[in-house]
């Protein structure tokens, strides 16, 4: 564990696990279906790669890089889309694939956005889900597992670009983001 983690809350076997049930869901509920993942750059393409893998349907695999921390710890609630999908999903099943819903602006947004070019769905999965924050109603379909209200980096989660390679889920050490 590296210095500027308190205590680690996922390790990396407990991830895999999550992601095996997570993964076994999905393949149920959309066997012989036409399904796109969206990854939501940057924070769950460690989660995305595992994921798609494990659910081993076929299936179209697309990128949106949306962004509200800037380089703080809370959300400004502001979206910027820096990077669209590059397909059209009218009468496509969607499923979003995220790391974390914390305040929920993120999601309520982009599952609005997409669900306005006409696909037959759009649902949501999120490894980690913090339901102690939210300020929208968002509902994830597919959720990992709840958490409190603490900052958590690692697999792909990040403070200030910082912290996502690490393949396990730990507890920040406040010092490091109120210094
Ligand atoms: C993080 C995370 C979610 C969002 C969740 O992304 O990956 O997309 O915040 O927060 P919310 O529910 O309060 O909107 P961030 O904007 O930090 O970008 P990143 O994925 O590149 O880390």
């Amino acid at each position: 564990m590296i210095g500027d983690v308190e205590r680690i809350l996922y390790t990396e076997e407990q991830i895999n696990i999550i992601c095996d049930e997570l993964a076994d869901k999905i393949r149920r509920d959309y066997s012989g279906r036409e399904l796109i993942f969206v990854c939501m750059l940057k924070g769950s393409v460690l989660f995305f790669s595992d994921l798609v893998r494990k659910v081993g349907l076929p299936c179209r695999l697309e990128f949106m890089e949306v962004s509200s921390y800037g380089s703080g710890t809370v959300s400004t609630g502001k979206i910027n889309i820096r990077k669209d999908i590059g397909c059209d999903i009218a009468g496509k099943d969607v499923l979003i694939v995220e790391d974390i819903v914390d305040t929920g602006n993120t999601l309520f947004y982009i599952k609005e956005y997409l669900e306005g070019r006409s696909p037959a769905s759009v649902k949501i999965c999120t490894l980690f889900d913090k339901p102690v924050r939210r300020q929208k109603p968002v509902y994830a379909d597919y959720s990992g597992s709840v958490v409190d209200d603490q900052f958590i980096v690692g697999f792909g989660l990040d403070y200030d670009e910082r912290y996502r390679y690490l393949p396990y889920v730990g507890v920040l050490r406040p010092e490091v983001y109120s210094s």
